[in-house]
């Protein structure tokens, strides 16, 4: 067990799996006071609490929440309040896909990749530093995508997270005055249940980054960590990615290895 969040209170949105989940855990391990855990699956949610708890002795709070409400935020935020009196971490993870393009997405598709993605992270933000920022040193993580990178085929989905990027860089300068930073996370492919739906995608991907790999949850945790932790205090406004080298490159590498001129010799 590590010591890099200790006396610290976490939020994590969509937290009952996959990476949100994950980053849960290796809070718990990093020895964080206590962490709330938001998600929409109330099930997963209180099986998330109840295992790291039996894990770990530390306090867990789960809230049934949509990040897409604002009435939601405001009764997380007294929540948290009430059992903690202070928030020093708050990662904004909660997201949907959808692959649509531009030309076959219906709006009503669009708005709701929106309103969870974008709208979402802007409410977690909005609502959460006015208590982060009694801390005076907290850190606020947003988890874009390669998708905020790059051009992507879900057309609402590349939308929203290019949105978080930029939101990312606006909010680090607005809240530097209190001691927040905001950082956004990259991720390429990552094996949880939002992947596990398309093996087939997944690997076709893989061929592309330098590592041939999909990632694992804790690959994006312990990053997340970093940012989450005293460790990166001078970090703000910046994006962390953490894609295998997908997006450094990954066109030229297929072309590369079809040329013969990358080889496993
Ligand atoms: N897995 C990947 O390869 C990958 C790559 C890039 C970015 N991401 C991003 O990482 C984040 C987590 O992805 P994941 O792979 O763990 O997905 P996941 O589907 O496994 O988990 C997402 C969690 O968010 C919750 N959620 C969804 N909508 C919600 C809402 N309106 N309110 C509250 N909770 C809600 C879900 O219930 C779920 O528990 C997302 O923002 C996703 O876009 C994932």
């Amino acid at each position: 067990m590590g010591k890099k969040l200790q006396g610290k209170i976490a939020f994590v949105t969509g937290g009952a799996r996959g990476i949100g989940a994950a980053t849960c855990w290796r809070f718990a391990d990093e020895g964080v006071d206590g962490i709330v855990i938001a998600d929409k699956l109330e099930d997963e949610l209180h099986e998330t609490r109840e295992k790291i708890e039996q894990r770990y002795n530390i306090k867990v709070v789960p809230i049934k929440m949509d990040v897409s409400h604002e009435m939601d935020w405001i009764d997380a935020l007294y929540i948290i309040r009430e059992q903690f009196g202070k928030l020093d971490i708050l990662v904004n993870n909660a997201g949907i896909s959808h692959r649509a393009r531009f030309v076959d997405c219906t709006v009503e598709a669009w708005n709701k990749v929106i309103a969870i993605n974008q709208t979402g992270t802007f409410l977690g933000m909005k609502h959460s530093v006015p208590l982060m920022k009694k801390s005076k040193k907290s850190s606020l993580i947003n988890i874009s995508s390669i998708a905020g990178l790059t051009g992507y085929y879900s057309s609402p989905y590349t939308a929203s997270k290019w949105a978080v990027r930029g939101m990312t860089k606006a909010a680090a300068m607005e809240f530097g005055d209190w001691g927040i930073r905001v950082n956004s996370i990259h991720p390429g492919f990552i094996w949880t249940p939002l992947t596990k739906q398309d093996r087939e995608m997944v690997e076709k991907f893989n061929k592309i980054n330098a590592l041939n790999r999909e990632g694992e949850p804790d690959e994006v945790t312990k990053p997340i960590v970093f940012l989450a932790s005293d460790d990166s205090s001078y970090i703000t406004g910046s994006e962390l990615v953490i894609d295998g080298g997908h997006s450094a490159g990954g066109g030229v590498r297929m072309i590369g290895k079809d040329l013969g001129i990358y080889k496993n010799d």
